[in-house]
């Protein structure tokens, strides 16, 4: 197993979601659904290290990651896990090549050329990440998160901005990415269709976190 969460619970000024627990295994995707305002976004900055929850366990490789001394959170942020967030944050003032560049060096790995193919972002790597279009900045988004070959990738709607072809061929990127690397992937869509191509689906409704 890569990831467990264990009685997960998180309240702002509110109650957002209780006693939630799932389990995530290799070459598995998972699908989070549910309203907007349900708390999808914030269950994703739980699950991936970025903030901790007011109660309960998220182990990932074993350990209890809020547990961690503070090196070995960085060092499990840094070259396990990938987030692409809602709201992608690209450094305006480079390139795309640079955005995607400066995250692989970070991990300390290289870049695979054709992936650039693959998402359609090979032709316009070279504009400033300003000047691009909102879905080819989401998918020079997704290309930063794949070049550091992470273990576990929490996409939350990484196709929101996409049309329908685009959309697919980048979910397949990930799809694949997942079953042959051997990796595991949480995604949150608005998609049903997209989410049926998970292995599971889960719906945060009501407060609760429920499988499909
Ligand atoms: N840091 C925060 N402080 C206070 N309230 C917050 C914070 N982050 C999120 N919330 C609130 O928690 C609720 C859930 O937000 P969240 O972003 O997790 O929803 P979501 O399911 O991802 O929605 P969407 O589909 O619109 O992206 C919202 O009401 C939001 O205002
Ligand atoms: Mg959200």
């Amino acid at each position: 197993m890569m990831l467990e969460a264990i009685g997960v619970s998180h309240n702002f000024d509110y109650d957002l979601f209780s006693d939630i627990n799932l389990q995530l295994n290799k070459k598995e995707s998972i699908a989070i659904l549910g309203v907007s305002g349900s708390g999808k976004s914030t269950l994703m900055h739980i699950l991936s290290s970025f903030m901790k929850p007011n109660s309960g366990k998220i182990n990932i490789n074993g350990e209890s990651i809020y547990d961690l001394p503070s090196k070995k959170l960085e060092d499990l942020r840094r070259y396990n896990l990938g987030m692409i967030f809602q709201q992608h944050y690209l450094f305006r003032g480079f390139t795309g090549m640079e955005n995607i560049l400066s995250a692989s060096l970070m991990a300390e790995q290289s870049i695979d050329n054709q992936l650039l193919e693959k998402l359609g972002i090979d032709q316009v790597i070279n504009q400033s990440a300003a000047d691009l279009s909102g879905g080819q900045q989401q998918r020079v988004s997704v290309a930063r998160v794949l070049v550091k070959k992470p273990q576990i990738i929490f996409a939350d709607e990484p196709t929101g901005n996409l049309d329908k072809d685009t959309a697919k061929s980048v979910m397949d990127v990930l799809y694949s990415y997942v079953k042959e690397e051997d990796r595991g992937m949480f995604l949150v869509t608005h998609d049903e269709k997209i989410a049926s191509s998970c292995d599971k689906i889960y719906l945060l409704e009501n407060k609760i976190l429920k499988e499909l």
